[in-house]
């Protein structure tokens, strides 16, 4: 029998590593919470129209990327439905402000996700098949200011400040504009006449992109289509009065709290929520998926899911791309135990477990061997695993004096046992 496999795009995470997401993730919290961000929590899989609604049925998430699946009826009362795994939590959110009437409190919702995304795209580093993101949303009634692009520089501010305290040296923030929906269906006018011309020497993913939604071409990837897209218009000459200010705002902020970024006109995202600021980290540390994170503004996405207007802004770190970019930046240190336990021999075994115990509950980390094992085991074994090594045998345990080994120096001690505690903190 074939042996059984985690599924293509899928993996397992393993200790040490995981000990590195879970400092990423204390320090994602510890922020956000110094912004007075709170957590929600949505279902990992959703009615399909909320997607296809929401992220939009051209994206190529939405039309080629999701785990979708009929959820037959069990019942008389229930209906049969199309179920989808979440490929971003961003429409979750929003879906969830609207269900619990968040906007009757009249404050801006400041909400953040850790959690896992569904995607089928073409594995390859950095991309999974389910990834984890990390992400955050501020969103609310225009009339507490929502719209303010103050909101998208303290967002972005933030992000600035997360990656610093996780120590990501040499990342790039990218910024531009998509304007509201009227400038973008004008850019895309734009776009569709001047795609006529040369649409014909492009792929055919863009030559039908260049009639149903040819903002999209942008997104394009292909390298013979590159220098002709270098050519097109850009959105920023088909942006109206009031887009145009909100951006120098954003900019503005963003100069004045010394927020480093550079402008990219191509920086369109491939989701159709996108209204005004639009943004990307990136990390050359990555290769070809260079993006650590993205977000931007959807003023209209609580409405196209049938919702009251709650303009919002945020973004969504691949938590899988900054494990890999730590990772390259830093040799992770290896957590080792404070302590390993030796009985000598298995009478020893209870009393090593009671002093175990006793160790643990005072907060030290520590392994517990087997009396079974030869001395020498215990050794080469607590040298993987501890940073020191706790011999209990008759003698000790008579003596209430314990020998303690501490295998970077070499040193062994004998340690009173009231005194062990102490001695091994230090
Ligand atoms: P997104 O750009 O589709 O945006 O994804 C955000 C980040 O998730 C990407 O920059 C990347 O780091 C990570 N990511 C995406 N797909 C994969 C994958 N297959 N494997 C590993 N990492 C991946 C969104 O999802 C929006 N919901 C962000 C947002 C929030 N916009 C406003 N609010």
């Amino acid at each position: 029998m074939a042996t059984l496999k985690a599924v293509r795009g899928t993996r397992d995470l393993l200790p040490p590593e995981t000990a590195l997401w879970n400092r990423i993730e204390a320090t994602a919290r510890a922020v956000f919470a110094r912004y007075n961000f709170g957590e929600i929590r949505t279902p990992i899989f959703e009615d399909t129209s909320l997607f296809a609604r929401g992220v939009g049925e051209e994206t190529d998430i939405v039309s080629k990327e999701m785990y979708t699946w009929e959820d037959r009826a069990r019942a008389q009362s229930e209906k049969t439905q199309m179920l989808t795994l979440r490929p971003e939590n961003t429409a979750g959110v929003v879906r969830a402000y609207i269900e619990h009437q968040l906007g009757e409190t009249g404050q801006l919702q400041k909400i953040y996700y850790i959690g896992p995304q569904f995607r089928r795209e073409r594995p390859q580093k950095g991309r999974y098949r389910q990834f984890s993101q990390i992400g955050a949303e501020v969103l609310g009634p225009t009339s507490a200011g929502s719209e303010s692009p103050l909101r998208d520089a303290e967002v972005l501010e933030m992000l600035a400040t997360l990656l610093d305290e996780l120590g990501i040296k040499g990342w790039v923030l990218e910024l531009n504009s998509v304007g509201s929906a009227a400038d973008r269906a004008r850019y895309n006018d734009t776009l569709r006449a001047a795609l006529v011309p040369v649409v014909g020497q492009m792929c055919v993913d863009c030559q039908r992109r260049a009639v149903t939604n040819p903002l999209r071409v942008l997104d394009c990837k292909v390298p013979a289509d590159q220098p002709i897209i270098e050519k097109l218009p850009v959105i920023a000459d088909s942006l109206d009065e009031a887009s145009k200010a909100h951006f120098d705002a954003v900019l503005s902020s963003l100069d004045a709290a010394g927020v480093p970024y550079t402008r990219n006109h191509r920086l369109v995202r491939g989701l159709d929520y996108y209204t005004r600021t639009t943004f990307e980290f990136t990390h050359s540390g990555l290769g070809a998926q260079n993006a650590l994170l993205g977000g931007g503004r959807y003023d209209g996405l609580s409405e196209a899911i049938g919702g009251p207007k709650a303009p919002g802004i945020g973004f969504a770190m691949g938590e899988d791309r900054l494990v890999l970019t730590l990772q390259a930046l830093e040799a992770v240190a290896q957590t080792k135990a404070d302590a390993f336990i030796a009985p000598l021999g298995e009478n020893m075994n209870p009393a090593a477990l009671a002093l175990a115990r006793e160790l643990r509950r005072d907060g030290l980390s520590v392994d517990l061997g087997d009396g079974s094992f030869r001395l020498k085991k215990s050794f080469e074994t607590a040298d993987k695993t501890a940073r020191r090594i706790v011999i209990l045998g008759e003698d000790e345990l008579q003596s209430g004096i314990l020998t303690v080994k501490d295998f970077a120096s070499g040193t062994q001690s004998k340690v009173p046992r009231g005194e062990l505690v102490a001695f091994l903190k230090g």
